[in-house]
């Protein structure tokens, strides 16, 4: 498939560290790594190979997928010679979520099934209780992907009580430059399984959230201070990278692609990440991202040529993203690119081209569902601009 490339985006596309990123505030809503047993890893895929791992997934075993998902979620189950079986996603009456389909779940279990794949999409916890109890009863192992819900949870459950394993992408939430976690209520991780820290990977991971943040005009008062010391870095960067054989010195979740290295699954949370999420202001976070959230949705409510994906935010959600859904998406998605408009799409690029056809509503959403950022670092101003450009965007083209 042919890629575009398009400049950098003019607004940050997620959270760049800040004066005010900081701060003792915690959350209300619970989060993730609240549960008993937390491991923090680099990505929310190596996450999954280590929970997939940890329950012996190998070949000859089956483990059901999404057909709606990015195909960083499949990789881990390639990695152990397993095969993915997709089922089908659908939205609720209220259209407050999406959530996977039991009766296509149901079909598809077979006496070679060992694990489900479970995913909250963009924030909204989809209903859990029914796949708790089937998971149970056909003794198959639960992985919540909580890669877009680092917080939340309902009136009746909080996330992944009951689940075997929960996976996050913290990086998604907090201005860090690598991080993941696997955390369970009842499976102790073992601490050991890490290799030791690449002192590589460590500096790039500080340097690159400093370099984002200075990209765009955070942490001015240092910035006169730190940017000569960055053109040097880039220069002795350079020299080091012509010398050496090696190929990556980050995940690729960090550089915000899909592939999926071996090498990174058992590799842990940097320390710049580590120290970022401790101090980060997490009261501030969810506050801000509801209510950036809740102005996109006011804002686009009336809005010709597309409609949020959901009606409704429940009071529980700590949204990832913002998703909307474009009628043209073709025409729009070029032109906003251009703009600078950061703008995701969850979901685009199915494992296998079949699958489109499989499930109508995910072959929709892979080319409808747009998504902005709504996370808490973005300023008034910014967000404003990103809104006022979609709009005149679409209302120009509709
Ligand atoms: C639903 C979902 N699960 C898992 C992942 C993998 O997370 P990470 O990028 O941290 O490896 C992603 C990444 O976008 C995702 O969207």
């Amino acid at each position: 498939m042919e890629q575009k490339y398009y400049q950098q985006p003019r607004i940050p596309i997620s959270p760049v560290l800040s004066a005010k990123s900081f701060g003792l505030n915690k959350s209300t809503i619970a989060k993730i790594s609240d549960l008993k047993y937390t491991l923090y890893t680099t990505s929310g895929r190596s996450a999954i190979a280590i929970a997939l791992k940890y329950f012996e997934v190998g070949s000859n075993d089956e483990v059901l997928v999404p057909t709606f998902h990015c195909t960083s979620m499949v990789d881990p189950v390639i990695w152990l010679e397993a095969k993915p079986v997709f089922y089908t996603i659908e939205i609720n009456h209220e259209k407050t979520l999406l959530k996977a389909s039991i009766a296509s779940i149901k079909k598809l279990i077979t006496p070679n099934t060992k694990a489900l794949i479970v995913a909250h999409y963009f924030g909204q916890m989809q209903e859990i209780s029914a796949l708790y109890a089937l998971c149970k009863e056909k003794k198959i192992r639960i992985i919540e992907d909580c890669a877009h819900m680092y917080f939340g949870g309902d009136t009746n459950s909080a996330i992944g009580q009951y689940s075997d394993f929960v996976i996050g992408s913290a990086l998604k939430f907090y201005a860090m430059f690598d991080g993941g976690c696997l955390c369970s209520n009842t499976h102790k991780l073992p601490k050991n399984i890490f290799s030791t820290r690449n002192v590589k990977f460590e500096i790039k991971s500080l340097v690159n959230c400093l370099e984002r943040s200075l990209h765009y005009k955070r942490l001015l008062l240092i910035s006169y201070f730190l940017a000569p010391l960055l053109s040097l870095k880039d220069y002795l960067w350079n020299k080091v990278k012509k010398k050496s054989t090696a190929t990556s010195y980050s995940p690729a979740a960090a550089e915000g692609g899909f592939g999926f290295d071996p090498n990174w699954v058992y590799k842990p949370m940097s320390i710049t990440s580590r120290l970022i999420a401790f101090l980060t202001n997490d009261g501030r976070l969810v506050k801000l991202r509801r209510k950036n959230y809740m102005k996109w949705h006011q804002e686009l409510k009336n809005v010709e040529g597309g409609k949020a994906l959901f009606d409704e935010l429940s009071i529980f959600t700590v949204p990832h993203v913002f998703p909307f859904l474009v009628d043209q998406p073709e025409i729009i998605f070029p032109i906003l690119k251009n703009l600078g408009v950061p703008i995701l799409r969850f979901g685009e690029f199915l494992w296998d081209d079949t699958l489109y056809k499989v499930c109508p509503l995910t072959n929709y959403l892979s080319k409808h569902c747009f998504q902005f950022p709504c996370h808490q670092e973005l300023s008034p101003a910014e967000l404003d601009w990103a809104i006022t450009t979609v709009k005149s965007v679409l209302s120009e083209h509709a």
